[in-house]
């Protein structure tokens, strides 16, 4: 019997227009341009501005986009993941927005909280559907805006974060490209070390909360560093190791954007060289669940089909993850 996978057919993203350089975050904490680009490789990132938009905004952008060149109609998509970790609200979740908003209607949408690697983790649920031939089109959406839970007075994490959005459309395919394999793996104990932990039902929102300001993104990067150094390249290392792929055989790592030298030690533990990295931390900073869309989406025509994609991530939670494929087109 063949085997079907699920292929990535359509990729497409979407970036706000306001830039926040590093000459404006000098101005606005004890940080100078120097110390960002060395630490993380970030020069810029795009903020979402405008009265009551979230991250909904930006996946239905990306959507919209993603439809429009793949030439496919709203009402052939079966299934619409989201996976975010600043969704507009606690509910509903924001897959169900951006399908309201695209035109998307009586299908099946749910997010996925799995932090900065969520796109990985949503690959890898999407492709489930496809492979057993319940559904022939999904949508994977990363969306976050990380502007909306990030301290600007912290210089620890308000340089790190930008916002964005991408969106990768899911066929099925018979010719031996797409998702070939996947590993998820996740740590809670990780918990103390990255979190945001007010406004859930631990410690719902109260003065109090909001005066501790516990509804902000909390990092103790140095310890995170460690850990994500270790898991991504190390994960990246199993996923090739499994499927038989050397540095050679490898055509592209896609990496999380967190920070450039965590990118270069997982590239030099695969032994690929840096010009088969792609990378957009200058420009997007870290995007969170839209990192890797938005890099398969700036880094889409040089792609080509049956290229060896390796994608690897590592976030919050801890969560970790890698992804093998074949890409489709
Ligand atoms: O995406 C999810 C997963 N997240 C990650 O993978 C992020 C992992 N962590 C990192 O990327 C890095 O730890 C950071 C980029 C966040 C920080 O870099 P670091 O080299 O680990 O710096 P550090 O936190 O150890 O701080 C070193 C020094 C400190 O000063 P002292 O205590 O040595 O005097 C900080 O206060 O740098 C100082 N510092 C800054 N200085 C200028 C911290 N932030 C800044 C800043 N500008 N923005």
């Amino acid at each position: 019997m063949t085997q079907i996978r699920a292929s990535i057919t359509g990729i497409h993203g979407y970036v706000p227009d306001y830039i926040l350089t590093n000459a404006e975050l000098e101005q606005m904490v004890a940080t100078n341009d120097e110390w960002i680009v060395s630490r993380t490789g970030i020069k810029e990132r795009h903020i979402l501005k405008g009265e009551g938009l979230g991250s909904s905004h930006m996946g239905a952008e990306a959507v919209k986009g993603l439809l429009k060149k793949t030439n496919t109609a709203p009402e052939d998509i079966d299934l619409l993941i989201c996976a975010t970790t600043t969704p507009d609200f606690i509910f509903p979740c924001t897959a169900n927005l951006i399908c309201d908003m695209v035109g998307i209607r009586n299908v099946g949408s749910f997010d996925i909280q799995a932090a900065c690697s969520g796109f990985v983790y949503a690959l890898t649920m999407a492709s489930q559907f496809i492979e057993t031939g319940k559904y022939k089109k999904v949508i994977v959406v990363g969306a976050d805006k990380m502007s909306s839970i990030v301290d600007y007075t912290d210089r620890k994490t308000c340089i790190l974060f930008g916002d964005g959005a991408g969106a990768a459309l899911l066929e099925a395919d018979t010719e031996g490209n797409g998702i070939i394999d996947s590993i998820i793996r996740s740590d809670g104990s990780g918990y103390p070390y990255l979190n945001q932990k007010g406004g859930g039902s631990r410690y719902p929102p109260t003065h109090e909360t909001v005066d501790q300001k516990m509804h902000y993104v909390f990092q103790d990067g140095a310890q995170v560093f460690k850990f994500a150094v270790k898991n991504m390249a190390d994960i990246a290392a199993e996923i090739m190791e499994k499927n038989q792929l050397d540095g050679h055989s490898v055509d592209w790592l896609v990496p999380h954007q967190a920070n450039r030298r965590i990118i270069e030690a997982t590239a030099n533990r695969m032994g690929v060289g840096m010009d088969k990295v792609m990378m957009n931390i200058d420009r997007y900073g870290n995007t969170t669940s839209a990192t890797i869309p938005l890099c398969l989406w700036d880094f889409e025509s040089k792609l080509k089909k049956g290229d060896n994609l390796v994608l690897a991530a590592f976030g919050g939670g801890f969560t970790w993850g890698a992804l093998y494929l074949k890409w489709g087109y």
